[in-house]
């Protein structure tokens, strides 16, 4: 018996293959069940015992080396098409910017921008403060302190440094409000957009989410100017001159009396229309600056009062853009923001106003 298959030609056969498919054909031509290996061996049973066993290894060693040549190429295949694809995909920086495909403004950024075009018509001016804060910023100048309940509400990420001094990511934006209580003189009137943290992720929760938060501190402010403040934004937000709104008690240790805000809303085919129908969404938090948070910030509750507020950003976007899941803006998905972001041109356009 003589091997009709011969190793170098063979060989040089697996070296010259560069698709997948014609790698698996000759594999399968060789070493595949009714291939040409398996079937030569299948011929030894006719052979004596010495040539059963010197061609028993021939044939052994043979296919070795085809499963290794075989195996070498599939990698030299793959590393073929990889290098293509970096190839194909290098971007050259130094090129001009192609205009058509220009990046876009991302919907939490949009908000953030009408927000504070609103407001500024309000005359409010904007304050932010650092993601990090100290515990008293955060909890104990606002009138929660230690072992409060409302700190485990907030399900907070706590830091701790080198002096062992404990710090926090901001579970809120109000310690902005304290910052500025404390650097300024009445009359104050700022909001506060920012990031913001809680040890929380499900569908309606994210680690990290964004707020805006208001304050006024003066002499004369109440809960009417706080109520029209606060209808005059979300009707120019949403866009919606005849808003159905009401406002309910809450509580808040920061704020007496506090109040939370819901918009009417309905629901049709899934898409959630608000302004009218007979569901509610809550939207923000609110109340009248408790007198303890003014004297924890060195200003006289005798003579100054005043309001605060509180909301969510990323909520106020799904509902003016349409967003259904909250995750996706975290995500850094470059198709959703095509379909959700905006033109830079459209930040200071007037609909914003
Ligand atoms: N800080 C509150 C929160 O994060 C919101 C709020 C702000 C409520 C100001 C009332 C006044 O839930």
């Amino acid at each position: 018996m003589t091997l009709t298959v011969d190793q170098d030609i063979i060989l040089k056969k697996i070296n010259k293959i560069s698709s997948h498919q014609e790698l698996e054909k000759l594999r399968l031509e060789y070493l595949g069940k009714k291939g040409l290996i398996p079937q030569e061996m299948k011929l030894l049973s006719t052979l004596s015992i010495d040539e059963k066993k010197i061609k028993g290894q021939e044939l052994n060693l043979l296919k070795q080396s085809i499963e290794n040549a075989v195996k070498n190429q599939k990698s030299h295949i793959e590393n073929t098409e990889i290098n293509k694809r970096i190839q194909n995909e290098k971007i050259d920086v130094t090129l001009s910017p192609n205009l058509s495909n220009q990046g876009s403004i991302h919907p939490i950024t949009q908000s953030i921008f009408n927000i504070i075009n609103i407001f500024g018509n309000l005359n409010f001016s904007v304050e932010s403060g650092p993601d990090i804060e100290t515990d008293f910023n955060n909890f104990t100048a606002l009138n929660i302190p230690a072992h409060h309940p409302a700190r485990e509400m907030q399900d907070t990420f706590y830091i701790e440094n080198k002096e062992g001094e404990k710090h926090v990511l901001r579970t809120h934006t109000s310690p902005v409000q304290v910052r500025t209580m404390i650097e300024k003189k009445p009359p104050i009137r700022i909001i506060v957009p920012g990031r913001t943290y809680r040890s929380d992720s499900d569908i309606t929760h994210t680690p990290m989410f964004h707020q805006v938060e208001g304050l006024v501190v003066d002499e004369k402010s109440t809960m009417v100017d706080l109520k029209s403040t606060l209808v005059e934004f979300l009707k120019t937000y949403f866009e919606i001159e005849n808003l159905k709104y009401r406002f309910r008690p809450s509580y808040f240790p920061f704020t007496e009396p506090s109040a939370e805000m819901d918009v009417a809303y309905t629901k049709k085919d899934n898409v959630i229309k608000i302004g009218e129908g007979d569901e509610w969404l809550e939207i923000l938090g609110c109340g009248m600056v408790n007198p303890k948070v003014l004297e924890n910030c060195k200003i006289d509750s005798t003579k100054y009062q005043g309001f605060a507020f509180g909301m969510g950003i990323e909520r106020l976007s799904m509902l003016k853009y349409g967003i259904p899941d909250l995750r996706s803006f975290f995500e850094l998905n470059y198709k959703w923001l095509e379909h959700y972001g905006f033109s830079v041109f459209d930040i200071n356009s007037k609909s914003d106003i």
